[in-house]
């Protein structure tokens, strides 16, 4: 049904278009708590087979969406309804931008792709906070994703993050710096060691003065050399981060620029998450994303050593109840391997 959506109405307008539209309806939904309820009793995994803890905290299932959908935290209870385990909100700057001019959102249907350069539109750390305050009447686990406001310098990155992080990590289950967006000049070069390494310090810092001492994960891009895939993991063992998110978008492709995602990502994707893996074992979390599209997908990062996995583009072309289904089908799989639990998989075959 949503496949005959999308063919013959959803591609035919503009993607962001679609994309503000969708955020739209789903903020409407997550303002109706019956609705929603019905939803998220329907759709979000229940079964204790699918629960799994990371950095201290549960997740209902391995599945979340990744960052870069509700960039400004307008919905998260509603994407949980749709059975997603865990939301990333973000990425969140510290002030508000617009972000590059528009098209700057690009789907390559044949290639189950998708090419981003939106540059961090949102409306800033501020006003993201006032809304991941206000109570939720679905449990919804929530991860906040921050960057570097455009107009900052390099050498006062740090500030501009920790500036986000004093707002957002008291509010988030878990909080992401990501220094791996292709769309904000010269972010990506914070993935250097030496510039990470002041930066990490300064968010961990705030992180751990939190009540509840907000676990922190670094997210990097698939384009990093495999020696530097290394040095971050080294990095973040060294300052006892609690994970790492692999990857984001990958700026090695032909047409539009900007990040591609989705398919194309794949092998990638799994290349630098096998490479983690073999580094770390298991003292970081390691959290998967790009290409994944089904449940095979999901299956084969948790045997790969991810204890959570992302997607997003394939729930663009894979409609609405995307990841209800892949909960629905891994909670099949678990039992037909005879395991008790997800957590049981996690590894097995790095
Ligand atoms: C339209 C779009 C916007 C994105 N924006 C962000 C973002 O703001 N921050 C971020 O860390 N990742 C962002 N991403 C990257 C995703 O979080 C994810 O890492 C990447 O798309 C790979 O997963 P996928 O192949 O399942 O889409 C974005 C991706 C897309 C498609």
């Amino acid at each position: 049904m949503y496949r005959l959506v999308f063919s013959q109405v959803l591609r035919r307008f503009d993607a962001e278009a679609v994309h503000h539209l969708t955020v739209s309806a789903l903020a409407l939904l997550a303002r109706l708590p019956l609705l929603k309820r019905l939803l998220h009793r329907a759709l979000a995994p229940h079964d204790p087979a699918l629960r799994v803890t990371a950095f201290g905290v549960h997740f209902p299932g391995p599945l979340g969406l990744a960052a870069g959908f509700d960039k400004d935290a307008a919905c998260a209870e509603a994407i949980a309804a749709l059975g997603f385990g865990h939301v990333e909100v973000g990425t969140i700057t510290a002030h508000g931008q617009p972000g590059n001019p528009r098209p700057r959102l690009f789907r390559l249907v044949r290639e189950r792709a998708v090419i981003n350069r939106m540059g961090f539109n949102n409306a800033g750390a501020h006003a993201a906070a006032r809304r991941l305050s206000r109570p939720r009447s679905v449990p919804v686990v929530v991860g906040v994703n921050i960057g570097k406001t455009k107009v900052v310098p390099e050498a006062e990155a740090a500030a501009d993050y920790v500036a986000s992080a004093r707002k957002l990590a008291p509010l988030a289950d878990y909080l992401v710096v990501n220094v791996s967006s292709p769309n904000t000049p010269g972010l990506r070069n914070l993935q250097a060691v030496s510039l990470l390494r002041p930066l990490l310090t300064a968010v961990k810092e705030v992180c751990d003065a939190t009540p509840r001492r907000t676990p922190l994960l670094v997210k990097i891009a698939p384009d990093l050399a495999d020696e530097d895939v290394d040095a971050v993991a080294e990095l973040a063992m060294e300052l006892r981060l609690d994970g790492i998110i692999a990857t984001n978008t990958t700026i090695r492709h032909e047409g539009e620029t900007g990040g591609l995602s989705g398919r194309p990502l794949k092998a990638r994707s799994l290349e630098v998450l096998r490479r983690l893996r073999a580094k770390v074992g298991d003292r970081l979390v390691l959290v998967s994303a790009g290409g994944v599209e089904d449940a095979d997908d999901v299956w084969e990062r948790i045997l790969a050593g991810a204890t959570l996995v992302q997607g997003y583009t394939a729930w663009i072309y894979g409609g609405p109840l995307w990841a209800a289904r892949i909960h629905r089908r891994l909670q099949r799989r678990v039992r037909r391997h005879g395991l008790k639990s997800i957590t049981e998989a996690i590894g097995r075959t790095a």
